[in-house]
């Protein structure tokens, strides 16, 4: 039996999880998407041409694999369509790669409105959410309110709907009209028909038994690590768990079924929404890295809050997920910089230390440690020994802290612009 590897962001969100899955899908037969919805949004260039992704597995683009929806994903169904269609346009026709599992749950019309409600009504403490109802999904999951996408299969779907939405009359009623939740709804249950075009499957069986005939699996991860529910930065998080352990219960398989573990990393921070980032800059250099970065959120537009490498963070990350291996992205954003700083300690109060503290806010002093720039054009690299020297100290650096190698570095958004470094 064939271990399942993980690819997963380490940071918060848009670490280039997309790129990462598809360079190394031809490595793989299969790739899974485990967790969150179309709150992602995982880039992909080649040949000229940007694809954005939100709920469909980034080895889509290559023919012969198979792409599987798994349990712990929310699909939104007329998200879904679009992307669909939008692979139509660029001649994919994803029918015969993609599979979805029965157990996932849908998005339904009236979770995005519950979305805004809630992040209306925090005023300044919102998420900054991307509001496309994740939150109020994987809510009614919990609650075992939930629809999944095998009742499409064996009940009503109108009546079930109705009676899920009859739970939050008193909430919709002053607000359904703004936000037009009857076009939602038809829209909604017209795209079902879309997705009725895919096989539905026991995700779990699948897997399981493309696992026992060694077909070689990676499982796609979205958002990040320290946007995870529970280890997250809360209530700054998504609703999910997006470590490891997410990837166990979001597939239905074992931690003793789990491979490599490939933890994504970019060589600054972003973060997009609210929430606390120690190492956050404010001025003119944390534009500069917004710019030459294109920081600005594949999925919402907003520009990306940028910073300084938080190593403090990163090591919690590599804890929480088992890492075994780091694919660095984006060092060609800081080709021009003299110095590079990188945060190994917090100072707070007057302690400092290496752990990230129960409550990360404004009163964490990151200590930072500067390293001298490569001053180096990395994009047309490809080997490792084209790497400049200062590079290579950066990345030493990082791996001796966190006691993990670094195995990929990638020079650009193409998927060609990838150094093997191990
Ligand atoms: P994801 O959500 O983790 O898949 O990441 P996003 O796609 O949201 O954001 C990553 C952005 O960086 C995308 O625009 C990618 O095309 C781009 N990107 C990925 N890797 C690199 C890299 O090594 N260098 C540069 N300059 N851009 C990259
Ligand atoms: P990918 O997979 C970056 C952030 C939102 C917000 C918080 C909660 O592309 O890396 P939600 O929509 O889940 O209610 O938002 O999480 N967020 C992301 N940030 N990348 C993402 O996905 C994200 N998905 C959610 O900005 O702060
Ligand atoms: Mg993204």
């Amino acid at each position: 039996m064939t271990k399942i590897d993980v690819l997963l962001g380490l940071q918060w969100g848009d670490e280039g999880k997309g790129k990462g899955v598809d360079v190394l899908t031809p490595e793989y037969d299969v790739i899974v998407r485990f967790q969150g919805g179309p709150n992602a949004g995982h880039s992909l260039e080649f040949e000229g041409r940007k694809h954005i992704l939100h709920l469909i597995p980034s080895g889509i683009f290559h023919a012969n694999k198979i792409n599987i929806i798994a349990n712990g994903v929310v699909l939104d169904p007329v998200i879904f369509k679009k992307e669909i269609l939008a692979l139509e346009n660029v001649g994919v026709d994803a029918r015969k790669a993609l599979k979805i599992s029965r157990k996932a749950h849908l998005i339904l019309p009236f979770h995005p409105l519950l979305d805004a409600v809630s992040e209306h009504s925090k005023g300044e403490f919102k998420i900054g959410s991307t509001l496309k109802g994740i939150g109020p999904a994987y809510r009614d999951k919990i609650g075992r309110d939930g629809i999944r996408v095998g009742d499409i299969e064996t009940s009503n779907i109108r009546d079930l709907y109705f009676r899920a939405r009859s739970k939050y009359d008193a909430i919709l009623q002053p607000v359904k009209e703004h936000y037009q939740l009857e076009r939602r709804e038809e829209e909604f249950f017209e795209s079902l028909k879309k997705l009725q075009e895919f096989e539905f499957i026991d995700s779990e069986y699948y897997i399981h038994k493309l696992a026992s005939e060694n077909r070689k699996i990676l499982a796609e991860g979205a958002q990040g690590s320290l946007l995870d529910i529970d280890f997250g930065s809360y209530p700054y998080v998504t609703s999910s768990n997006t470590i490891c352990g997410g990837a166990c219960t979001g597939m239905g398989v074992p931690p003793s079924m789990i491979g490599n573990v490939l933890g994504i990393a970019k060589a600054y921070c972003t973060r997009v929404g609210s929430g606390p980032f120690p190492t956050e800059l404010h001025d003119e250099t944390g534009q500069r890295i917004r710019e030459i970065g294109n920081e600005y959120g594949s999925t919402t537009g907003r520009p990306r809050r940028c910073g300084w490498l938080d190593l403090v963070a990163l090591k919690y990350a590599v804890m929480l997920n088992g890492v075994t291996h780091i694919i660095l992205t984006k060092p060609d954003v800081l080709d021009a910089f003299d110095t590079i700083k990188v945060c190994t300690h917090y100072k707070i109060d007057d302690h400092i230390t290496q752990n990230v503290p129960y409550s990360v806010d404004s009163c964490i002093e990151p200590i930072y440690e500067t390293l001298p720039g490569w001053k180096t054009t990395l994009k047309s690299f490809r080997t490792k020994a084209e790497l400049p020297q200062n590079l290579i100290r950066y990345k030493e650096f990082i791996e001796h802290y966190l006691n993990v190698p670094i195995s990929y570095i990638s020079v650009g958004p193409g998927r060609d612009e990838i150094i093997k470094v191990l």
